[in-house]
Formats: structure tokens, sequence, C-alpha cells
């Protein structure tokens, strides 16, 4: 089985002082849809950072698909696509060109970068919007833009930062649907979400991390199964709705 992402005892202290991560291992198999879920303030944006290389770690070992961050950057990164929590692309610049100029950094030409994104804009509801500036768009519009920019290298790892954040109902569903295609197409998804009943019905596998240090993990079966107390199994139906968040608030409220 080939790994997409392969954390070992991984910590980051900030320059202020936060002890952010103490000692966190992950492995996401390549497939996977991963759900990595804590507060606020838990560590997930920093394990995200370091992954992407946006974050000096402080100790321990990454590696994307076998390719170690410190020794194979260039390589381990063009594995992947970030969606990152801030939305951070230049307001001023069209929709269309933020995507291409985004194929541009990994080298891919105008000429398959142009057709590539105009596809990916209109897969993602965003076809009339290609020439207006980034600007222009609602919140939900500019998650999705983040999205094709994010995909337009092909990547073979998504890494999403609370995507569906301030996106509302409709949406929300609209996006879930569109990363459970691309799942299903072979894509290893990693996402962060305070959304907890939409992970337990589309994440495979699940980690729990609570002040810098993973409290859980496993199949979201394994997950539930674990803190079951044998009365809230799932219905004929299959549905598991409401029960991560009792695992979620067990393991991580403030005692
Ligand atoms: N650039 C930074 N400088 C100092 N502290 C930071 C910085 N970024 C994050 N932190 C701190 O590190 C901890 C983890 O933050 P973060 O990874 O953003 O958590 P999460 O994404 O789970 O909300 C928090 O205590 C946060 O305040
Ligand atoms: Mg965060």
């Amino acid at each position: 089985m080939s790994l997409a992402l392969e954390i070992k005892g991984l910590t980051k202290t900030y320059a202020t002082g936060t002890q952010a991560l103490k000692g966190v291992s992950l492995e996401i198999p390549e497939g996977d849809f991963f759900a990595l879920l804590g507060p606020n303030g838990a560590g997930k944006t920093t394990i995200i950072g370091i992954t992407t290389g946006l974050v000096n770690k402080t100790a321990g070992t990454v590696s994307v698909f076998g390719h170690n961050i410190d020794t194979e950057t260039e390589l381990a990164k063009m594995q992947i696509g970030l969606v990152g929590q801030e939305v951070n692309f230049n307001p001023f610049e069209k929709c269309l060109n933020i995507v291409v100029n985004q194929a541009g950094y990994y080298g891919v030409p105008r000429s398959v970068a142009i057709p590539r994104a105009t596809q990916l804009l209109k897969d993602l509801g965003l076809g009339d919007k290609m020439d207006q500036n980034a600007m222009t768009l609602s919140g939900g519009m500019k998650r999705r833009l983040m999205i094709a920019r994010a995909l337009v290298n092909e990547p073979r790892f998504l890494i999403l930062d609370e995507p569906t954040a301030g996106v509302d109902v409709e949406l929300r569903r609209g996006m879930w649907d569109y990363l459970t295609g691309l799942s299903k197409k072979g894509l290893t998804i990693l996402l962060t979400t305070h959304y907890l009943e939409e992970a337990e019905q589309l994440a495979k596998h699940v980690a729990i991390i609570n002040k810098g240090a993973i409290v859980e993990h496993g199949t979201m079966d394994e997950v539930l199964s674990r803190h079951s107390d044998g009365t809230q199994n799932a219905d004929s139906k299959g549905y598991r709705g409401g029960r991560l968040e009792e695992v979620f608030l067990k393991l991580t409220s403030e005692k």
C-alpha cells in the first residue's frame, strides 16, 4: 500500500513559545478520504502548513507519496493541491487567470491550462464567472475558485483546510458531492472541518487532534465503535449521524 502522507513524530513550537504540535504521527493511504478533526487551536492548520512547505517544523519527518519534504521538497510539493483556510488570491484578478496562472507555477503550458481551468470552473459552477474579478464572488464561490486553483496541476493529493466554513447548506452539500466524486476517481483527500456529521458520512479514515496531540484515529467505523455504548448502532440504512460528535466532545472537551 502506498502512503499519500506519512508523518512521524512531528513537533512544532512557534517563535512565540506556543507548542502547537507535540509529536504527531499520521498515515494517510493513497485514495483515502481522510478527515482531520479538532477544536480551534488544536494544530490542524499547522500540520497542513508543514506538509505543504508553508511552515517550518521543529522536529519529525513528513513524506508525501514517499518524497521527504526536507530532501525532496519540490517533488513532495508537486503532488499536492492546497485549499488553504484563508482566501488568498488577488481580488482584482479575473477568476480564469487565477486558475491559469497557478498552473503556470507548475510548468503547465497555457495551451493546456486554459481549457483545463475552464472545465474546472464549469464543473464547480463558476462557468459564468470566469471573466469577472475574484472580488465579485460570494464566499462560497471564492472557496470553489480555490478548489479549481488547487486542482489545475492535477495533484494526486488534495488538502482542504475548512473548505466549507461559512458556506451555506446547499452549497456545502454540492461541495461535498464534488469532493466525493473526486475521491471515487482515486484522488487522495485530506480535509479539516467542523461539520462533524458530514465528515462522519463521507470520510473513510478520521483522526481527532486536541492540543497538539492525536487523541483518536482509525477508520470511521473503528473510531465510532470504540466509543459506542451499544445503544446507538447504525440503523438499517447504515445512517450514523450524530455519533461522531459525541466521540469528538468526549475526547476534546475541557474537564
Ligand atoms: N504563526 C503562528 N505564530 C504563533 N502561534 C501560532 C501561529 N499559528 C498558529 N499558532 C498557534 O498554534 C496553535 C495551533 O494553531 P492551528 O494549527 O492554527 O490550529 P487549528 O488549525 O487546529 O485551529 C494555536 O495555539 C495557535 O494559536
Ligand atoms: Mg485551522
